[in-house]
């Protein structure tokens, strides 16, 4: 039954965790839309609800320190927007396995101290749902946190481009525990996919033909300093492919078809810019060329997104249901188990979350 208190656990207290944890304060009692959060209410719970009950990170700088000051601890370089009271919550130190790549490994340091058991945290904090805000490229990382879940009976939010819920593997163990499971790799409220997406389908519903395409993204924050390292980056290109060519019919060869991380521009912060080209024949054969340029804050562009992804999490467990989420996956991730069109998804999610579905 809807109602209560959703208890979230964060894993990696980088910039993302830091505009989730602002928007808690800032929107605990927002009663209508407010930008970025489209959802003052979902299924009975309001962002008031949501609590933030245990956090795990391995920076030094981080770890042992209450939440509301390891958001604001370097490299974090996000948007300040709301002070955040002491939250009683301190940042736990997690097993690092392989989440510090190459460049994050000269850039963070490492707290000196053991890994905590992530499942008895999870369970001591009556943690419901895990967030997983790792850096790319962590997938024994990612691993870890994902069975620490099951073995806690935590749902499971991952927000990062690891295949979890597009995975048939680990759906089924999520379903066997009956605990909702909602992936991978968040979308923005408005980012370079959804726009990149928007862009494709306008294409294939006006008859244009898109013959090649690229999207190049670049930003100062460490999301973008760890991507410099391409061999982490096998999963994030692919998510990130998917999420557009899968709005289209006939997708176009594999190599007239770029979409990917590019570069690391430290002064531009936690802010990303997107450059997006579209080329495409139309009646004729006339050529037809779109080209975009997105600036956005990166982080503060999820975390609203995330609100409703945990929120959603929490309305299937009351239900008691397992198992990867369909529609609020497609709705809000890359790479969910199942692609659906934006309109669709965002109308099966309403369907879910009114429990007409
Ligand atoms: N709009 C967005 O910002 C957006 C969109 C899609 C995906 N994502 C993904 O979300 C993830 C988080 O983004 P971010 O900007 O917060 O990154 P970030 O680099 O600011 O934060 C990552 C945090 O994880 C910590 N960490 C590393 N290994 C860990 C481990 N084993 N256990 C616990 N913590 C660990 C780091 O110390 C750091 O604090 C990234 O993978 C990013 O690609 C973000």
């Amino acid at each position: 039954m809807a109602g209560g208190t959703v208890r979230v656990g964060i894993a990696g207290v980088g910039n993302c965790a830091s505009s989730f944890v602002q928007g808690l304060v800032r929107y605990r009692d927002a009663q209508s839309p407010e930008p970025g959060l489209p959802h003052p209410d979902l299924g009975g719970y309001r962002v008031g609800d949501i609590e933030v009950v245990s956090a795990f990170d391995v920076a030094a700088g981080k770890v042992g320190r209450d939440i509301a000051e390891a958001i604001g601890a370097d490299p974090n370089n996000t948007l300040r927007f709301a002070e955040v009271p002491a939250t009683g919550v301190t940042v736990r130190r997690g097993p690092t396995l392989d989440g510090l790549g190459r460049y994050l490994a000269d850039e963070i340091e490492e707290d000196a101290t053991p890994p905590c058991d992530v499942a008895d945290v999870l369970r001591r904090s009556g943690t419901e749902i895990l967030v997983s805000w790792l850096p790319v490229g962590s997938q024994r990382a990612t691993e870890h946190y994902a069975e620490a879940a099951l073995a806690a009976g935590c749902a499971f939010v991952n927000c990062i481009p690891v295949f979890i819920a597009s995975d048939p593997a680990w759906r089924k163990r999520f379903e066997e525990r009956a605990l909702p499971l909602i992936g991978d790799d968040i979308k923005s409220q408005l980012g370079a996919t959804i726009l990149h997406r928007a862009l494709a389908h306008l294409f294939r519903e006006r008859g244009v033909r898109l013959d090649r395409t690229y999207q190049l993204n670049f930003g100062g924050n460490t999301d973008f300093l760890n991507m410099l390292e391409r061999e982490r980056l096998t999963s994030k290109k692919i998510s990130k492919t998917r999420a557009v060519t899968s709005q289209m019919d006939v997708v176009p060869r594999e190599s007239d078809v770029h979409v990917g991380p590019s570069d690391f521009v430290p002064w531009l912060d936690d802010r990303k810019w997107a450059y997006i080209r579209m080329e495409g024949t139309s009646f004729g054969g006339a050529p037809l060329n779109v080209e975009v340029k997105l600036e956005v804050w990166d982080s503060p562009n999820s975390a609203g997104i995330v609100m409703d992804a945990v929120r959603c999490a929490k309305v299937a467990r009351d239900r008691g249901i397992g198992g990867a989420l369909d529609a609020p996956s497609a709705w809000f991730m890359k790479s969910p188990p199942r692609q659906m069109t934006d309109h669709d998804a965002h109308e099966a999610t309403q369907r879910f979350v009114a429990g007409t579905a």
